[in-house]
C-alpha cells in the first residue's frame, strides 16, 4: 500500500448555490481524508471552483454583474458552506486564479510546440449547455445532447484541436495494466465502449464564441477549453510548472502517494478520457484512481443547479446537527449507484442508525457502568463470559475489514462494518443481561467484564466513525472519560485504556427524530422550491 495521500473532489461551477449533491461528494471525500490522516498518512486533499465558461458568462449577464463579481460571490457562499461541513481541506483553488491561469497557458504552449495541439476548424453540433461539440452518431437523429438531452444545433469556428486519437491505444494499453483505475468497473467498459472503441475524435480545446475563460498565449482571440482549464486544477494548485513546486513532487511525482479523484458519473469521460491524455502529453505521471460516485436524484431525475429542483443542505444541518447529514450522505448513496434523497429515508436513517443502535448502546451503557459502578469503567479480561470470544473476535475483524474498505475507498461499506458491530454489541447485552448478572453477588467479575467489553466496542465505534461524526465522536469518547491525548486511533488496539476510566454523565448524542413531526417539516421547509 502506498505512504501517502492525494484526494481531490470535482471542482464545481460557481454558476449558482451548491446543493446536497456537492456536498455529497465532498463530504465523501472529507471522511477519506480525514481517515487517512487519522492513521497517519500524509494526505492532502484539494477542492475548489471551476470559474470560466459560457454559462458562467451568461448567468452574469442576466445578473447584470461582471463574470468575476458573479463567482466571487457565489464562492463565499461555497467557502461558508465547506465550513459548515467541517471540511478539512488542504487547499481550495480557484480557475481564476494567476497560479493556474499561467500554467494552463503554459500547458497550452506545451501541446503546441509537442505538436498535440493543432489549429483548424470546428464543424459540428454544439450543445451550449454542456459547452461540448457532438458528433453525428452522438447527437442522433433527434439531435439531442447525449449527456443532458437538450437540443443542438450546428455550430463552425476556427479552434485548436488536440490530437486524441494519438493515445487512444495507449490509453486503453494503460486502462489494462491498471485494473484498478476507474471504480466502478463498470464505469470502465462505459467509456470503452462508448466513447474509445468507436474512436475517439481530435477533442477542440479552444472557443472564440466568447470570452470568459484563459486566452491562449499565441492567439489571444481564441480561451481555452473549459474542462482543459478545470482539469489542470489537480495539478496547478500542487505548484506543477513553478519553482515553488515541493507540493507538486511529494504529492503528484512520488510514486508513494496514491492519486485519487473522486467524481461524478457525469463527469467521468473527462476525467477517464481526456485527462490521462493530456497527462500523457505533458509526458507526467498518471493518477491511480478515479472513484466514480452515484447521482443523487430528485423524483424529477438529477438534481441539478440548473433545474434548480435542489435541496439545500444548510437547513438540514441546521435542524439536525450536522453529523446526522454526513451520515446520512455517506450512508444513504450506495457507492457508484444512485440515491434519491426522501425525507422518510433521512429521519429513518437518523433514527435507527445513530439513535437507535449507536447512540443507545453508548447511552445504555454509560448508564450501567453509572449504576453498577460508580462510572468507573472496570478492567478488560478477555472471554470471562461464554459470548465475550465472538463479540472479541468480531471487534478485530471489524477493525480489520473497515481498514481494507477505507482503503480500497469502498467507504459505505466500511462504515456498514462498524454498524455491524454496534448491532452485535447491542445483541451482546440481550444475551450477557447486565441487570440479572447485577443482582447475583457471585456475578461481579462478569458484569464488571460485560461492561469493559461495551466499553471498548464504543471506543472502537466511535474511532472508526469519527471521520463522518466529526462533532460527536470526541463528544462521545468524552462520555466514556478517555483522556484527551488517548483519542487517537491506535487507542482501540488497547483494550486496557479504558480501565479506570471515570465515564461523565450520559447525555443522548443523537436525540430520536418523530417522522410524523420531522417528515411534513422537511417537505414543508427543505423541498419547498424558491419562489
Ligand atoms: O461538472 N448528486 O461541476 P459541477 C451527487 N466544473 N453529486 C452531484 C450531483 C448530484 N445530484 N450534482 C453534482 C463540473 N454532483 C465541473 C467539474 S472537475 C475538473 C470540473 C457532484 O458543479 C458530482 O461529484 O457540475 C459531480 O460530478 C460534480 O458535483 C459536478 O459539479
Ligand atoms: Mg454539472
Amino acid at each position: 500500500m502506498k505512504k501517502q495521500f492525494y484526494i481531490t473532489t470535482p471542482i464545481y461551477y460557481p454558476s449558482a448555490k451548491l446543493h446536497i449533491g456537492h456536498a455529497y461528494a465532498t463530504t465523501l471525500t472529507d471522511v477519506w481524508a480525514r481517515y487517512k490522516r487519522l492513521r497517519g498518512f500524509p494526505t492532502y486533499f484539494l477542492t475548489g471552483t471551476d470559474e470560466h465558461g459560457q454559462k458562467i458568462e451568461n448567468n452574469a449577464a442576466k445578473a447584470g454583474k461582471s463574470p468575476k463579481q458573479f463567482v466571487d460571490e457565489i464562492v463565499v457562499g461555497i467557502l461558508e458552506l465547506w465550513k459548515t461541513f467541517k471540511i478539512s481541506n488542504d487547499d481550495f483553488i480557484r480557475t481564476t486564479e494567476p497560479r493556474h491561469e499561467t500554467i494552463v497557458q503554459a500547458i497550452f504552449s506545451t501541446m503546441i510546440q509537442n505538436g498535440d495541439i493543432y489549429l483548424g476548424q470546428y464543424e459540428g453540433w454544439y450543445c451550449t449547455f454542456c459547452e461540448s461539440f457532438w458528433t453525428d452518431t452522438q447527437v442522433g437523429t433527434d439531435h439531442l445532447c447525449p449527456d443532458c438531452k437538450r437540443g443542438v444545433h450546428q455550430d463552425k469556428e476556427d479552434a485548436y484541436f488536440f490530437k486524441m486519437s494519438k493515445y487512444a491505444d495507449k490509453l486503453l494499453k494503460f486502462y489494462d495494466e491498471h485494473p484498478q483505475f476507474i471504480t466502478p468497473e463498470s464505469r470502465k467498459n462505459e467509456m470503452i465502449n462508448t466513447f474509445i472503441k468507436p474512436g475517439l475524435e481530435d477533442l477542440c480545446v479552444s472557443r472564440t464564441s466568447f470570452s470568459w475563460g484563459i486566452p491562449v498565449k499565441e492567439n489571444p482571440k481564441h480561451v481555452v477549453y473549459v474542462w482543459l482549464d478545470a482539469l489542470t486544477n489537480y495539478i496547478s494548485a500542487l505548484g506543477y510548472g513553478t519553482k515553488n513546486n515541493q507540493l507538486y513532487r511529494q504529492f503528484w511525482v512520488d510514486e508513494q502517494t496514491e492519486i485519487v479523484h473522486i467524481l461524478g458519473a457525469d463527469i467521468n469521460r473527462f476525467h477517464a478520457i481526456y485527462w490521462p491524455i493530456f497527462l500523457m502529453s505533458l509526458g507526467i505521471r498518471l493518477p491511480d484512481r478515479l472513484i466514480v460516485h452515484g447521482l443523487l436524484m430528485m423524483k424529477d431525475g438529477k438534481m441539478s443547479k440548473s433545474k434548480g429542483n435542489v435541496i439545500d443542505p444548510l437547513p438540514l444541518v441546521e435542524k439536525y446537527g450536522l453529523d446526522a447529514v454526513r451520515y446520512y450522505l455517506v450512508r444513504e448513496t450506495v457507492f457508484g449507484q444512485d440515491g434519491q434523497f426522501t425525507p422518510e429515508q433521512f429521519v429513518d436513517r437518523v433514527n435507527v442508525d445513530l439513535a437507535n443502535d449507536y447512540g443507545n448502546l453508548l447511552n445504555r451503557t454509560l448508564n450501567m457502568i453509572q449504576k453498577y459502578f460508580a462510572g468507573v469503567i472496570p478492567s478488560f479480561q478477555s472471554k470471562v463470559h461464554p459470548v465475550d470470544e465472538s463479540l472479541e473476535s468480531l471487534m478485530q475483524s471489524t477493525i480489520k475489514e473497515y481498514e481494507l474498505l477505507m482503503d480500497n475507498l469502498q467507504i459505505t461499506e466500511a462504515f456498514m462494518k462498524v454498524n455491524a458491530l454496534v448491532a452485535r454489541a447491542n445483541k451482546y447485552i440481550d444475551e450477557t443481561l447486565p441487570w440479572v448478572l447485577a443482582k447475583d453477588p457471585s456475578q461481579v467479575q462478569t458484569l464488571a467484564s460485560v461492561m469493559a467489553h461495551l466499553a471498548h466496542v464504543l471506543l472502537t465505534a466511535t474511532m472508526l466513525y469519527s471521520p463522518i461524526l466529526v462533532d460527536s465522536y470526541t463528544k462521545a469518547l468524552e462520555q466514556l472519560g478517555l483522556p484527551k491525548d488517548h483519542h487517537r486511533y491506535r487507542s482501540i488496539h488497547d483494550v486496557t485504556i479504558l480501565s479506570g476510566c471515570k465515564i461523565t454523565t450520559p447525555q443522548p448524542l443523537f436525540p430520536r427524530l418523530d417522522p410524523t413531526i420531522e417528515v411534513p417539516f422537511i417537505q414543508q421547509t427543505i423541498l419547498k422550491k424558491p419562489a
